[in-house]
């Protein structure tokens, strides 16, 4: 028996092309406790969902998101470098993602991207589009740029937010305390430290990226983590099903 729950990074990236809508509609389908994704703005500012800062890597085209504006993002095929059964995916705006989850429980890491390009008011943007999808209550907002998460969590003391990590920290709870931030979230082979367990005895879950390997999904879930993302999310589930 474990409570951690399952969140599925970037969707079911394992499986579908990342951060579309096709991998979001999996992770649904697969009863996923929670999703995460990437936002980054156009030129025009729109949020997109996208985790590079160029659509070089996960689309046909080249340049970066900031750029273009979202009808030049739109047209891109998102999908075929993937697998070529995937052709007609494209890059999602954050509000495609929120009405598809309209209906469901599902918690929703955002993650702003904003550090190796810097989007002034991304934080502002993120919240009004949370808040006209009424999903701000299930939401999570983290970032690397932790500057970002003290400037939403000053925005929206009510709004849970996260620092992104991937370094053994002394007593990070304090530090994300500090700055308005209420869980933590870390690189796995951090997870396994002491912090971890102390961070989580101090009331800050523990969220830990990217856990792909079954072994560390299991010993992780036997630690009761709070939750694990992960690029297969059906397998996480049927291994804390048979917990
Ligand atoms: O939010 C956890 C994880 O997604 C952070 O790393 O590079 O996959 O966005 P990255
Ligand atoms: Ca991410």
């Amino acid at each position: 028996m474990t409570n951690t729950l399952i969140y599925a990074h970037r969707g079911s990236k394992g499986t579908h092309p990342e951060n579309t809508l096709l991998a979001f509609e999996e992770a649904i389908r697969l009863g996923v406790d929670g999703i995460e994704l990437d936002v980054h703005l156009t030129k025009d500012e729109q949020l997109v969902v996208i985790h590079d800062e160029t659509v070089d890597r996960t689309t046909n085209g080249s340049g970066k998101v900031r750029d273009m504006t979202l009808e030049e993002i739109k047209k891109l095929d998102a999908g075929s470098w993937f697998s070529d059964e995937f052709s007609h995916a494209t890059i999602p705006t954050l509000g495609e993602v929120l009405e598809l989850l309209k209906d469901t429980d599902i918690r929703l890491n955002v993650e702003i991207k904003n550090d190796v390009v810097q989007y002034l008011n991304i934080e502002e943007v993120v919240l009004k589009e949370l808040e006209t999808y009424s999903y701000k209550d299930k939401s999570i907002i983290s970032s690397f740029n932790h500057y970002t998460v003290k400037k939403v969590s000053q925005l929206d003391p009510e709004i849970e937010t996260a620092i992104l990590f991937m370094e053994l920290l002394v007593e990070p709870w304090k530090y994300a305390k500090s700055i308005g931030a209420s869980a933590l979230h870390v690189y796995v082979p951090v997870a396994f430290a002491d912090m971890s367990r102390k961070a989580q005895d101090s009331g800050y879950p523990v969220r830990v990226f990217t856990v792909n390997d079954e072994a560390l999904m299991s010993q992780l879930m036997d630690l009761n983590i709070d939750t694990i993302m992960t690029d297969f999310p059906e397998k996480a589930m049927k291994i804390r099903d048979a917990k």
